[in-house]
């Protein structure tokens, strides 16, 4: 039976084919750089030079990448299927949006700004310097608008919502390591959803889910979606 409403989480797997590093894989981003140094706010408060100079790589490096297959299948799907499709990414790459989607981002994002006093947003510049003036408020405190660990993610009303109303829960391209997009799977059972995971290889959570497909996700989620769109509808 076809699903009619699917919610997609997606990790930093799903970039991978498009040149941005995932973070537990071989030479992950967390084999490079500890997250207590560039992905907290008490490293922001204590080097914030540093936090920037983190963010700044990563966002010239998310500028210069471009969306993959996998990325435009979910947009297809997004477009072409008959019931509603909402797509919630753990990522803070601007990939799926370039592809041509509509997108929850619940760890922030590169392209954006935060002033941590006022909490005005703003398209963030190339660089980040310490101390940048928030345009709103005119004081010294903008950061990356990025979700750092021990702080709440974003949009977490409408994804549980979501995720309440759906018929399928699919994980693409996460190790389900980090809570609480790692919940979401056991959320999805709980309500007797049916889930699937896409992934390159098993994840600690594959025995959590009803399906797992194996494969790099350029080649693993266009067959996944060409399956769907071209099942007949019931
Ligand atoms: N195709 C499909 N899956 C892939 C591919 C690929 N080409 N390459 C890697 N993967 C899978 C890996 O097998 C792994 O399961 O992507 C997953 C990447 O896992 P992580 O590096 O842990 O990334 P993610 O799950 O997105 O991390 C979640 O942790 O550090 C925080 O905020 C950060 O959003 C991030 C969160």
């Amino acid at each position: 039976m076809r699903p009619e409403k699917i919610v997609i989480l997606t990790g930093a797997g799903i970039s991978a084919e498009s040149g941005l590093g995932t973070f537990r894989d071989k030479d992950g981003i967390w084999t490079r750089h500890r997250i207590e140094d560039v992905a907290t706010p008490e490293a922001f408060a204590r080097d914030p030079a540093r936090v920037h100079g983190f963010y700044n790589a990563r966002r010239a490096q998310a500028a210069d990448a471009r969306p993959n297959a996998a990325h435009a299948a979910l947009a297809r799907l997004q477009r072409d299927h008959a019931g509603e499709v909402v797509i919630v990414t753990q990522n803070v790459d601007g990939l799926q949006e370039a592809a041509g989607a509509t997108v929850i981002h619940m760890h922030g994002e590169l392209s954006r700004a935060l002033c941590a006093a006022c909490a005005h947003r703003w398209d963030a510049p190339r660089e980040m310097a310490v101390g940048a003036a928030c345009p709103a408020c005119a004081r010294p405190t903008a950061r990356p608008d990025i979700v750092w660990f021990g702080e709440m993610p974003y949009h977490m009303d409408a994804i549980a919502a979501h995720l309440g109303m759906a018929d399928l829960f699919v994980a693409i391209g996460t190790s389900g390591n980090v809570y609480p997009a790692a919940g979401f799977v056991e959320e999805a059972r709980m309500a007797g959803i049916e889930t699937l995971e896409i992934n390159l290889e098993e994840t600690a959570a594959s025995g959590l889910f009803d399906r797992t497909l194996t494969g790099a996700a350029s080649a693993a989620v266009p067959a996944w979606v060409d399956g769907l769109l071209g099942s007949a509808p019931d």
